[in-house]
């Protein structure tokens, strides 16, 4: 993606991910190399990147380690989602958890979080300041996820404050980070942030549109679980129009009530047949269109229409 503008670029985060994990512990080597190398669509750090050239940044090279602390976080994040979604693959592979038992990914999910420290401390203040908040947000949004899977009160607005906090924030860092690094005016780096904002919006939307409709093979994660567990966008938008999602309680309630052998199936079906798969691919589309429209201060180049295109791909996107 991008490589004849960033390909170069993005070599050289490859390296820093790979040499970054390395110690004697073999456990911690062999788990972390094993998630890292799964490939992963690296769209997270192809926006540092991105964002640095795109506000008229001339040595790419500053941002490689920003770039790397990024994906750091966000390989970090899976390792543990992972075992709070009971979701046995990634990126094509058995889940770390999966392979090793949760101890040693929680141990290993720890490690790559950790690991962000080295590869931000020479970037000094303000970007370890506005990378740990993105870390706390992030949380924040999983931590409120689960709550609202395990109570089922889970709406529209829940669900936006969800995913602006566990997707969107990582998103919006690494498009400061490299607009603040290139020397960008408030103003732009601004606009850099509400493209990350609505980007990432869209793309968690269209992760969740992709959990009922997307190929697991394709993907390289099952489908289904969100459904399952009472997560994502089909299962806001079911509540919210009261005919595809759960109406009563929790998601285990709902299943049981069903009487079917393959709940999660006739609960898929259901949400197929709600609208509420359309009405969440508009949302994507919309908070798109808003992400292009926040490129409007930068000077035109081949990166601001890398940026552009990007949006096509993350709405219209299979995997
Ligand atoms: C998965 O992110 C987690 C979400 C925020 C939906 P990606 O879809 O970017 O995962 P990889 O890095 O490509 O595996
Ligand atoms: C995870 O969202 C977002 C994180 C912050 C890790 P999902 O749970 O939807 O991501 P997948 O579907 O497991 O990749
Ligand atoms: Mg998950
Ligand atoms: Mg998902």
């Amino acid at each position: 993606m991008f490589d004849y503008l960033i390909g170069e670029g993005m070599e050289a985060v490859e390296e820093t991910l790979e040499q970054v994990v390395s110690t004697d512990i073999e456990t911690l080597q062999d788990a972390s190399v094993h998630i890292i190398t799964s490939g992963g669509k690296r769209i997270r750090p192809r926006l540092v990147l991105l964002s640095y050239l795109a506000c008229g940044g001339k040595d790419l090279a500053d941002v490689y380690d920003l770039a790397a602390a990024v994906e750091m976080v966000h390989t970090a994040t899976l390792v543990h989602d992972d075992i709070n979604d009971h979701s046995d693959f990634r990126r094509g592979k058995v889940a770390v958890h999966k392979k090793w038992g949760r101890t040693f990914a929680l141990l290993a999910g720890d490690f790559l979080f950790t690991k962000v420290y080295e590869l931000m401390a020479p970037y000094g203040n303000p970007y370890n300041v506005m990378m740990s908040q993105a870390c706390v947000k992030l949380v924040e949004g999983e931590t409120l996820q689960a709550h609202a899977a395990k109570t089922g009160e889970i709406d529209r607005e829940i669900y936006k404050k969800i995913i602006a906090r566990k997707t969107a924030s990582l998103f919006e860092v690494s498009m400061i980070m490299g607009a603040a690094r290139a020397g960008a005016s408030d103003e732009v780096i601004e606009s850099m942030r509400e493209y990350g904002y609505n980007l990432g919006m869209a793309f968690q939307l269209v992760d969740d549109i992709l959990d009922v409709i997307g190929d697991a093979e394709e993907m390289g994660k099952p489908v289904g679980l969100d459904v399952a567990q009472g997560r994502g966008v089909v299962v806001a938008e079911g509540v919210a129009n009261g005919s595809g999602g759960y109406t009563n309680g929790a998601p285990a309630a709902v299943a049981q009530q069903l009487e079917d052998d393959d709940p999660v199936k006739k609960m898929m079906d259901r949400m197929r047949d709600s609208g509420a798969l359309e009405l969440a691919k508009m949302q994507a589309a919309e908070m798109g269109e808003r992400a292009r429209k926040s490129l409007k201060p930068l000077a035109e180049s081949n990166i601001k229409d890398a940026l552009d295109e990007l949006v096509d791909m993350v709405v219209d996107r299979s995997k």
